[in-house]
């Protein structure tokens, strides 16, 4: 794929941003929710591939765009599979919180893991400990090897969770080990990929969010040299059939990152909209705005933070 695709799907992911930061704590996650992916969806159609959305804001017929099956893109070729999500985190632009960004992945045509919209367990870290975790196994075993491949003491390492309900038991046993916890409202895709780099404070990601999120957390993963694993967690019958119908016959699987997101070729973006573990958020200035954005090609390996300044007199848009 042409390598200068992934400066080009920058584009995408700064628009739903901007598009998204005007409504940040305004209490409204639905207005947040559209603007990003209204910016979103007009943006694709000016880069230069066709795209097929397969992970996106939900089926054909309850969503009027970046539907599951849509064709987005401004050329014949080359031809991709797309993970999106315009706004990950909508409550925290809703509420004024951390962690929201607007999330882009490519790969080649097949080679992105159609989750359902359904819950997640995963577990994620950067390259060192890439061989260390084992979904199958106890967080405090995970923690133990994850620490020593790091070469942490465990009250050096920092596991990051969703603070949830249903990580109650999670977090007690995390506690129990000795290691440090940081708990975020939201936003485990920024999380991921946070536990990935190096110096942001966080080392270990455990716990259930979104399956959608989980793939794209595992392509910027591929991109980065981390590991990551899932299991698809159910709520209800429903829940399981629609993911057979999805192609899913074993609903235990635990998925490995590469069967998460497979094969070459894979590029992610993402930009900041609030402030969080990995980005800044949309800074706005008389007259424009300051955007930052993450950039990873998996061929080159090569990771970007992009700063960028925008001047809406020239971009009507906004
Ligand atoms: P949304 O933008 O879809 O609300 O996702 C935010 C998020 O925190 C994700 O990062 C995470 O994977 C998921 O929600 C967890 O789901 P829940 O809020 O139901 O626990």
């Amino acid at each position: 794929m042409d390598r200068n695709l992934a400066l080009e799907i920058i584009r995408v992911t700064e628009a739903a941003a901007l598009a998204s930061a005007q409504w940040v704590g305004r209490g409204s996650h639905h207005d947040a929710d559209r603007a990003a992916t209204e910016a979103m969806r007009r943006t694709l159609d000016s880069i230069p591939f066709k795209g097929t959305v397969v992970i996106g804001e939900g089926e054909r017929d309850e969503a009027p765009m970046l539907y599951i099956g849509e064709e987005v893109g401004g050329s014949a070729s080359p031809e991709v599979d797309i993970a999106v999500d315009p706004l990950e985190c909508t409550n925290s632009v809703a509420y004024g919180r951390p962690n929201a960004l607007a999330v882009i992945a490519i790969a080649p045509k097949g080679h992105l893991l159609h989750a359902p919209d359904c819950y997640m367990e995963k577990i994620a870290v950067g390259p060192k400990a890439a061989d260390a975790i084992d979904l199958d196994q106890s967080p405090e075993e995970n923690i133990g090897r994850v620490a020593e491949a790091l070469g942490l003491k465990i009250s050096n390492l920092t596991v990051v969770i969703l603070d949830r309900e249903r990580h109650q038991e999670l977090i007690e046993r995390v506690r129990k080990t000795g290691a440090r916890i940081h708990l975020i409202p939201d936003g485990d895709v920024s999380s991921a990929i946070a536990a990935a780099l190096p110096d942001t404070g966080v080392d270990l990601l455990l716990g259930i969010g979104g399956a959608p999120e989980g793939v794209l957390a595992a392509a910027a993963l591929r991109c980065i040299g981390g590991a990551m694993q899932g299991r698809l967690v159910f709520r209800n019958k429903e829940e399981i059939e629609r993911a057979m119908k999805m192609g899913i016959d074993d609903i235990q699987k635990v998925f490995k990152i590469d069967e998460l997101a497979s094969g070459d070729g894979i590029m992610f973006a993402a930009t900041g909209v609030t402030d969080g573990d990995l980005l800044k958020g949309v800074v706005f200035h008389p007259g424009g705005a300051i955007t930052q954005s993450l950039v990873l090609r998996q061929s080159s390996g090569t990771r970007r933070f992009i700063r960028a300044e925008h001047h809406f007199d020239s971009k009507p848009v906004y």
